[in-house]
């Protein structure tokens, strides 16, 4: 065997479908292009139309299939029309990556319900609604992937987690529960744990040099993450190669969480 085929058996997306919520920028958009370039078709979905268009131009720029679906996820009717369009560009699709998410962060004082429902919304129940919506197909086909991306601060708090953290530690559980309904089927269901990644949702940390290298400073590799740091781990997630992995929770942050 070649080191291609052996790479490709492990590895290849080929002919897989993917759905990526928020992949139209940051953490999503670089998990979207990986997909993409790994074989799968992808569909992203996020609200503003110019950056869909964009990342699906960019990744047909480099051969890749896909497509896009505009849908705001935090209402209900939004995202079951979104589920809907999204299961007719490629089909019902074999790996779900859960990203997008809102960074809401009032004081615990000031945190109202909007801010909490709006959270909750986005960040928790999109990705329950959507692995209810694409789960039990997946499990009927006997292969799926569901990928959510929590926080940290699902394990602890840091700078007003609020309502955000409440959300990405829910959502920790729930891949848990996924994970134990669907395994047997052949779906796996995990979550990937960012630490700090400089992108469009903490713009404004990000634009403080001295915050920025104080939280460089507080990992183990020395900076802080970039979008592109979750290309490898989430082919790894959406392949065969992790067949046997499920429910659990994988840090990609340098060494933040342990250090
Ligand atoms: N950056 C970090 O340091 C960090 C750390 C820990 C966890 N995370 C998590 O990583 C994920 C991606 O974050 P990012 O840093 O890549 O942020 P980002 O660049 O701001 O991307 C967020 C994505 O979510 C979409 N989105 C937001 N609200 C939406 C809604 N109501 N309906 C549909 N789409 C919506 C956005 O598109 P539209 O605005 O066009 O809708 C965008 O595509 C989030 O779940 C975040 O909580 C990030």
């Amino acid at each position: 065997m070649t080191p291609q085929a052996y790479l490709s058996e492990l590895f290849s997306l080929d002919g897989r479908v993917a759905v990526v919520t928020g992949g139209s920028s940051g953490i999503g958009r670089a998990i979207a292009r990986a997909l993409a370039c790994a074989g799968a078709s992808v569909l992203v979905v996020a609200r503003r139309e110019s950056e869909l268009a964009a990342t699906v131009g960019e990744l047909a720029a480099h051969g890749c299939q896909a497509a896009w679906v505009s849908a705001d996820l935090s209402t209900r009717e939004g995202l079951r029309a979104a589920a809907d369009e999204a299961a007719e560009a490629f089909g019902e699709p074999d790996i779900l990556v859960n990203c997008a998410g809102v960074n809401l962060r009032p004081t615990m004082g000031e945190l109202d319900e909007d801010v909490w429902d709006t959270t909750m919304a986005v960040n928790l129940e999109a990705p329950y609604l959507l692995g209810q919506r694409f789960g039990p197909g997946m499990a009927e086909r006997g292969f799926g992937r569901i990928i959510h991306i929590t926080s940290q601060q699902a394990h602890r708090a840091f700078v007003q987690s609020g309502a955000y953290g409440v959300s990405k530690g829910a959502l920790e559980s729930l891949a848990r529960s996924q994970a134990e309904a669907w395994s047997p089927y052949g779906v796996t269901c995990n979550t990937l744990v960012p630490g700090f990644v400089m992108t469009p949702l903490n713009a404004r940390l990000s634009s403080d040099p001295e915050k920025i290298a104080a939280l460089a400073a507080r990992t183990m590799v020395g900076r802080n993450g970039l979008a592109e740091d979750f290309a490898g781990a989430a082919v790894f997630l959406a392949s065969r190669a992790s067949a046997y992995v499920t429910g659990q929770s994988i840090f990609v942050d340098g060494g933040f969480s342990v250090h």
